[in-house]
């Protein structure tokens, strides 16, 4: 082993996830994200949860926006069963450190690797010349939540997926250049039958708080009323229901309101498929009508009185960002020591 390598530290388990707090919480997020970061701290794991502020601003937002959403996204946190006390919560414009390991990885990262991302293709769209520097270099922000944490699990829906690559190449990267061991190689945990919850409109696009069509979405805020009224109105096909989840192939507006189902359910898509195969949708939609307000009604309750004390949320939030701040900044630290900087 030639000087200055490390020998391969144990990484801990430990679990990162966050969201951006750009406004409108969907079933999507729950499903896909939310409700699976608070399994994870139930399990027993250090979880630690963020809402990325600094990611949301690679694209406009209103600072009076910013703030409430910011605050509404960790009453959905809250809301969701994630306890404060158990897991680390906060926003991370708080925790200078992400900011900070992001510049190393921004020299880390590859330009071709950022033009390959279909989000920033997405987000982008034709005009990528009008687009912000921080829209393209946002997959290395995220690499550095993650890492600054040495993070090994990191729960997410599955359009998330080829950034989770990318901070495994960019930490592969680094510990190939600097010749160490010193980041871990994070795994995705996509798991679940609702990783990709789909428009109520349109079974081949995503859930999304960005679709001018409020109808295509669940919102953590709606209410009883306009939970069940977009379920009765979610795009079906005219068959019954398959008794098997082979059946559902080619079926994508069937399959999604089964996904959902079995995700609320908490049961597997076959268990769902078994008890509802031969129904008409006529019959199976308001059963999902009357769980999905069942499970949801009471966060959307919480998240309002959550939302009427916001000092007791900011006062979460910076306990937070003090508890994750002891994490990071020893190992931003030693990533200094590593490249080499003085101090
Ligand atoms: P975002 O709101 O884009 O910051 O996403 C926050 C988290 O929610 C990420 O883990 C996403 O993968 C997840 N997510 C967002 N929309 C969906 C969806 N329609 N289905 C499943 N997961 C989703
Ligand atoms: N890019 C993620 C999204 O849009 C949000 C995010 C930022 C994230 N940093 C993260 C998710 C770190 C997991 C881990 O959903």
């Amino acid at each position: 082993m030639s000087e200055g390598v490390q020998t391969s530290p144990v990484f801990t388990p430990r679990v990162f996830s966050g969201i951006q707090p750009s406004g409108g919480l969907t079933l999507g997020n729950y499903l896909g994200a939310m409700k699976r970061f608070a399994e994870m701290q139930d399990h027993g794991f250090e979880t630690i949860y963020c809402m990325v502020d600094m990611h949301a601003i690679t694209v406009w937002q209103d600072p009076d926006a910013l703030r409430r959403q910011t605050r509404e996204l960790a009453a959905g946190y809250i809301a969701s069963g994630i306890d404060p006390n158990r897991s680390i919560l906060f926003n991370q414009s708080q925790v200078p450190e992400h900011a900070q390991l992001a510049w190393v990885f921004n020299c880390v990262a590859r330009m071709g690797w950022m033009k390959r991302m279909t989000q920033w293709k997405d987000k982008a769209g034709k005009n990528q010349e009008n687009a912000s520097l921080g829209l393209f270099a946002y997959p290395a922000l995220m690499a550095a939540d993650i890492l600054v944490y040495h993070a090994t699990h990191v729960p997410v829906g599955e359009d998330q997926k080829q950034h989770l690559e990318l901070t495994r190449d960019i930490a592969a990267k680094f510990n190939h250049d600097y010749r160490t061991e010193f980041f871990p190689m994070t795994e995705p945990v996509i798991e679940g039958a609702a990783t990709r919850v789909m428009s109520l409109r349109d079974g081949s696009k995503k859930m999304s708080k960005s679709d001018p069509s409020d109808a295509s979405r669940i919102n953590l805020t709606d209410d009883a009323d306009s939970i069940a009224q977009k379920i009765r109105k979610a795009r079906t096909d005219p068959e019954a229901l398959p008794s098997e989840a082979d059946g559902l192939e080619d079926r994508p507006e069937a399959r999604n309101l089964v996904n959902i189902y079995a995700a609320l359910a908490e049961q597997s898509v076959e268990d769902v498929l078994r008890d509802v195969g031969g129904k008409p949708f006529s019959e199976f939609k308001p059963m999902l009508a009357d769980l999905a307000v069942e499970k949801l009604a009471p966060i959307s309750t919480e998240m309002g009185r959550l939302m009427q004390a916001p000092e007791e949320i900011d006062a979460i939030l910076s306990s937070g960002a003090e508890r994750a701040r002891s994490i990071a900044a020893p190992i931003l630290k030693r990533t200094y020591d590593i490249v080499g900087m003085v101090g």
